[in-house]
């Protein structure tokens, strides 16, 4: 008799901020379906994400998100028979791959209203479907993204994590392993862009206008503050958005194209080179971008270069991997459930979580 295989694909959930998203992963790296449902026109017109509105907003649409990501997936849900009961239900999907291991959901850090959402829907669907919850760390997660896509990724390798509430320098030492050289003092790479947008009147969300509008200025034009910050790892981005600010009230008449590719540029050539300088103490082969500031043209064009001059393999997600999705939490929870089996059922949300180091 042939054993059917353990299932192996993992229903990842992810609510911690705007994003209400699911996704199917097989095996850590096979992406069956991933579905975002953005919350962005919801939150545009206030400037910024108003928490209770993402919380409701993520009760609304969680489980037609769901429903979408098992669908396209072409999975079999069907619960099984209750022990000790007659009734014969029909097999379950042909490609037992198919059949789910468990579900993930990120648990924090993120807004408490909005991880609460995803963390009781996926512990109902895991007691329903009689299959094992998995606690997720966002951050992890974020650090997945690239492996999702590129199955080449060995460890150790230096991951530059940029996202809205993050800014930090990693060694991924092997799954679950991590290593942190350094992180902002302040202000979050994208915090910066988001606060930089707001003042120049670009709207929510900020990285994305000021990667736009950047285009058509000169990133030479004005000659903001590098905050290399000599000696360590850590960063900080709060003196050159007040570098913008005084500069911009000083010059009312500058170009906003301008401004906003002469921001840009101070803040990719912070994070290139610190980049580069980690790489190479750490000795890596390897230098890897997540996060969604990592969805920024000029930071993912000039990572590139950096890595070919040298000679470091870059591991670069596509841009839909580098925002916030459900696949990397798919993928962060297969692993996880690897490592450690099923999480308890009285796992907790965790708005400040941090990142689980390497023991
Ligand atoms: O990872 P993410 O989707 O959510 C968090 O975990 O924070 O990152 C969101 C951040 C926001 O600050 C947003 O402005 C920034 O990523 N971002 C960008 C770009 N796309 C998103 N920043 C610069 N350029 C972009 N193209
Ligand atoms: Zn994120």
């Amino acid at each position: 008799m042939v054993e059917a295989a353990a299932p192996r694909a993992v229903l990842g959930i992810e609510t911690s901020c705007d994003e209400t998203a699911a996704a199917v992963v097989v095996g850590g790296r096979q992406v069956l379906s991933s579905v975002v449902s953005s919350q962005v026109d919801l939150h545009a017109r206030f400037g910024g994400v108003v928490p209770e509105l993402a919380g409701r907003a993520h009760v609304e649409l969680l489980s037609p998100v769901v429903a979408e990501a098992l669908v396209e997936a072409g999975m079999d849900v069907r619960p099984p028979p209750r022990r000790g009961s007659t009734v014969r239900l029909p097999p379950v999907g042909e490609d037992p791959s198919r059949n789910l291991a468990a579900v993930a959901a990120t648990v924090g850090p993120g807004l408490i209203g909005s991880l609460l959402v995803g963390v009781s829907t996926a512990k109902s669907l895991a007691l329903v479907w009689d299959v094992p919850f998995v606690a997720v760390n966002h951050l992890e997660a974020h650090l997945y993204a690239a492996s999702l896509e590129d199955p080449d990724l060995r460890f150790p390798t230096v991951v530059l994590l940029v996202s809205g509430g993050h800014t930090m320098l990693v060694v991924m030492e092997g799954h679950g392993r991590y290593r942190l050289l350094g992180q902002t003092l302040d202000d979050a790479a994208g915090e910066a862009f988001d606060k930089v947008a707001r003042f120049l009147g670009l709207g929510y969300p900020g990285g994305p206008a000021i990667d736009r509008v950047a285009m058509e200025g000169d990133p030479e034009a004005i000659d903001f503050p590098r905050a290399l910050m000599e000696g360590g790892w850590d960063f900080s981005f709060s003196g050159l958005k007040t570098a913008v600010i005084t500069y911009v009230r000083a010059h009312p008449e500058v170009s906003t194209a301008d401004v906003a590719a002469s921001f840009q540029q101070a803040v990719v050539d912070v994070l290139v080179e610190k980049a580069r300088r980690a790489a190479k103490q750490e000795r890596a082969e390897a230098l890897c971008l997540a996060g969604g500031v990592a969805a920024n043209s000029l930071l993912r064009e000039r990572f590139l270069e950096a890595c070919q001059a040298d000679g470091l393999r870059p591991f670069v997600p596509s841009r839909a991997m580098c925002t916030d999705n459900a696949a990397m939490v798919a993928a962060a929870g297969w692993w996880r459930l690897q490592l450690e089996g099923p999480s308890p059922l009285d796992t907790g949300a965790d708005p400040a979580m941090g990142l689980c180091l390497a023991g």
